[in-house]
């Protein structure tokens, strides 16, 4: 076993006596932004959502972890069971202890096998002589109740015809019971792809079968292809994946990167597209992925990552960053994904409130609001503080915003603009739920989403609408870590 010590390459093996209590003891000087009911790192950065399995009984939640504040370094999974998504139980962490992973466990998903998972991700290398990243893709074996038991590599460097840039291996299974897993690639003519592998099963070594081929969409521009994920959602086959370098556009692609998705039928590699989609139009949403050992004849279930690569939040100086979204479960309407939370995140006993002009509403910043605005016009502004900030979410002439420009905000999360729009026609249900410093909006029943997170110090009860609105609230519970 390898202690990794490196400028930010620090494994948490590494820490110093008393290091993470001080990281720890920043985290808790937060008294504004930490999300209640959002599954937040204990302290540092949070990135995408890894391994996310059902094994039977509970649910495995990893995620891109690392400890030591909030910035990318060293990547670990942090890992979590749940059998109810309200009480986390923290398992065994994945942390990068040998040459295959010596500058981070990047990420990858998960297979249920019996009374184990086994954990597919990326061994993030670099060569000591010219620094040259070099991916491994490897396993390690969890027990059903979070203790790791192995980790080996699979595949020891890019394949030809592709840069370093391979990752992300999201692993399924084939009707004939073979493992597949497929990976975010970068081919050498950098455009961005994803490439599939296949085993036997997870002792035997992986076989390259070649490119995932989609029948129609227009990959200009896009350098790379993050956390691919396949599955299935009744009779339909759904590809979900992050592309990079999709030029960016005023209602939809509105930030850095996007999340996507197509639907339709997967031949062996040959995906006919009957769909595109992006899956959610927030300010911070990415990198997402679906449970794995689920029955997914109706229905999948997904978290996302609440950030975006190369951002910076007020809430830095405290030592976190990032949250993910909560679980939500993926339907498909006229071939289209429908979002929204699993049903134990509903609140029960809604209190109902007439909005006109200004109201008050306790605990405003931990509520699930519902509201049907009737397809007309309106604005809501929200949190309205002494300083004159608020977040405001408006609907005129089908475009549905979100504008944070009136609160505050960092050099990168400025220069990708202050608003968010998206078109959708005849508006009747207006969801939100509210998580100190975490917005997730659902409209009509989850045809869109919009995922955001918004700061605001010394944020003030308030409501203000433009019209009146019949609205239906309830202050949401937390969750419990163990
Ligand atoms: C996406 C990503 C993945 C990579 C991981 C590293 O946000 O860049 O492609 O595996 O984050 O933390």
């Amino acid at each position: 076993m390898l202690i990794f010590n490196q400028g930010k390459y620090k494994s948490l093996l590494a820490a110093k006596a008393g290091e993470l209590d001080a990281v720890a003891a920043q985290v808790a000087t937060d008294q504004d932004f930490r999300p209640d009911y959002h599954l937040v790192a204990p302290f540092g950065l949070i990135n995408d959502p890894n391994g996310l399995v059902f094994d039977g009984e509970k649910y495995h939640i990893f995620y891109q972890w690392y400890p030591y504040g909030a910035m990318h370094g060293m990547k670990h999974w942090l890992h979590y069971t749940t059998p109810d998504f309200q009480q986390f139980t923290l398992a065994d962490t994945l942390i990068p202890t040998e040459m295959f992973e010596s500058h981070g466990c990047y990420s990858g998903g998960a297979l249920p096998l019996g009374d184990c998972i086994a954990a597919f991700y990326t061994g993030n290398t670099r060569r000591s002589s010219d620094n040259t990243r070099i991916p491994y893709q490897n396993i390690a074996v969890f027990s059903n109740d979070g203790k790791l038991l192995d980790k080996y590599p699979l595949v020891t460097c890019s394949p030809a015809g592709y840069s370093e840039h391979v990752r992300d291996p999201k692993p399924y299974f084939t009707q004939d019971g073979k493992v597949r897993f497929i990976c975010g690639a970068q081919r050498d003519n950098l455009s961005g792809t994803a490439i599939v592998f296949e085993m036997e099963n997870i002792n035997t070594p992986p076989q390259l079968l070649g490119e995932l081929q989609l029948s129609d969409f227009d990959n200009q521009d896009i350098f790379m292809w993050e956390c691919p994920d396949l599955l299935k959602i009744g009779n339909k086959d759904l590809f979900i994946w992050s592309p990079q370098g999709k030029k960016r556009e005023t209602q939809q692609f509105q930030n850095n990167y996007h999340s996507t998705y197509v639907v339709g039928k997967l031949n062996d590699l040959q995906f006919e597209v009957e769909q595109f989609g992006e899956l959610d139009y927030g300010f911070d949403f990415y990198a997402p992925q679906t449970f794995a050992g689920l029955d997914n004849s109706e229905s999948a279930v997904m978290i996302g990552w609440i950030g975006l690569p190369d951002l910076q939040y007020p809430s830095d100086e405290y030592a976190w960053h990032s949250a993910l979204t909560m679980p939500r479960r993926l339907s498909l309407k006229n071939n289209r994904i429908y979002q929204t939370p699993l049903a134990q995140y509903y609140p029960q006993n809604l209190t109902a409130l007439s909005l006109q002009h200004t109201t008050t509403l306790a605990d405003l910043d931990r509520r699930y609001l519902k509201f049907n605005p009737h397809n007309a016009d309106f604005s809501l502004r929200l949190f309205d503080n002494p300083q004159g900030q608020h977040l405001t979410i408006s609907y005129e002439n089908g475009e549905f915003c979100l504008d944070r420009s009136a609160s505050e905000q960092t050099e990168s999360m400025l220069s990708l603009g202050e608003q968010r729009y998206c078109v959708i026609a005849d508006l009747q249900q207006v969801e939100i739920f509210i998580d100190r410093s975490v917005i997730e909006i659902f409209l009509n029943d989850g045809e869109k989403a919009l995922t955001s997170r918004f700061f605001i110090k010394n944020r003030q009860n308030m409501l203000q609408s433009s019209c009146r609105l019949e609205i239906e609230s309830a202050v949401l519970a937390p969750i419990e870590y163990r």
